[in-house]
């Protein structure tokens, strides 16, 4: 039964894998048409891991307590993490259609989804960017939002550029993982902020897109 708020733990991300990193860069090129199958979870798992998942921590001394923080696998100005991922979900196997919010866990637990909203929203979303079909037909979406002001605790007015830029790093950690896959991506900018924030129900500001499907042969 569909429930919001629900948590949906995510299978552990692989740590290896028979594709060459050096084939996924030849071979990504943006993709803009899907065919209509389903990607897998085990699949999109890894994707939310590349973009955004816990691959390592470090511990330090701040006044006299030891303190741990989870890092990720995409760099991060100050390790302040600034994004939060979203997924506009219209066909992954065994994950109902809908809005989810990736919770990437801690070194000691796992990752996850949190439902957010039900129901096949890719034709919102893409009527939130232009009416592109790319966003239309993906299989799945990924929405990255910022909380610029976790970064601008520490680098004030150069917090906006780090966002962007650790945007970039964690949509390449996408499209090459999908790409070892053979999973199409096409990253996305051109969308009315405004309108995908409201779609979601965040208040984090949307910076970038990435759509994702199955290839079509
Ligand atoms: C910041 C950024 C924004 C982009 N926005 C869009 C977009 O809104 N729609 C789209 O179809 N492609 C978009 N693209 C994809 C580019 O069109 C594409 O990367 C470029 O044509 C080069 O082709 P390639 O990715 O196949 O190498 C964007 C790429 C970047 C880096």
């Amino acid at each position: 039964m569909t429930q919001e708020n629900q948590e949906i733990k995510l299978p552990a991300p692989r740590l290896d894998g028979d594709f060459s990193l050096e084939k996924a860069m030849q071979m990504r090129r943006s993709v803009r048409e899907y065919s209509p199958e389903a990607i897998t979870l085990e699949e999109l798992s890894q994707l939310l891991w590349a973009c955004q998942g816990i691959s390592g921590s470090v511990s330090f001394q701040n006044e006299g307590k030891t303190v741990t923080i989870d890092l990720r696998t995409a760099p991060s100005a100050g390790a302040l993490y600034p994004l939060e991922v979203f997924v506009v979900v219209s066909r992954v196997e065994g994950l109902e259609a809908g809005i989810y919010h990736y919770q990437p866990g801690s070194k000691d637990t796992s990752h996850s989804l949190i439902r957010i909203q039900s129901g096949d929203k890719g034709y919102e979303l893409s009527q939130a960017a232009l009416g592109q079909d790319c966003i239309k037909n993906a299989a799945v979406s990924f929405v990255m939002g910022a909380y610029v002001e976790r970064t601008s605790v520490k680098y004030g007015e150069r917090a906006e550029q780090y966002v962007f830029i650790e945007a970039g790093h964690a949509g390449q950690n996408i499209c090459l993982q999908a790409q070892a896959f053979d999973i199409g991506t096409v990253t996305v900018g051109a969308f009315h902020e405004d309108k995908i924030a409201k779609l979601l129900g965040t208040d984090a500001k949307p910076v970038y897109m990435i759509c994702c499907g199955k290839k079509k042969q």
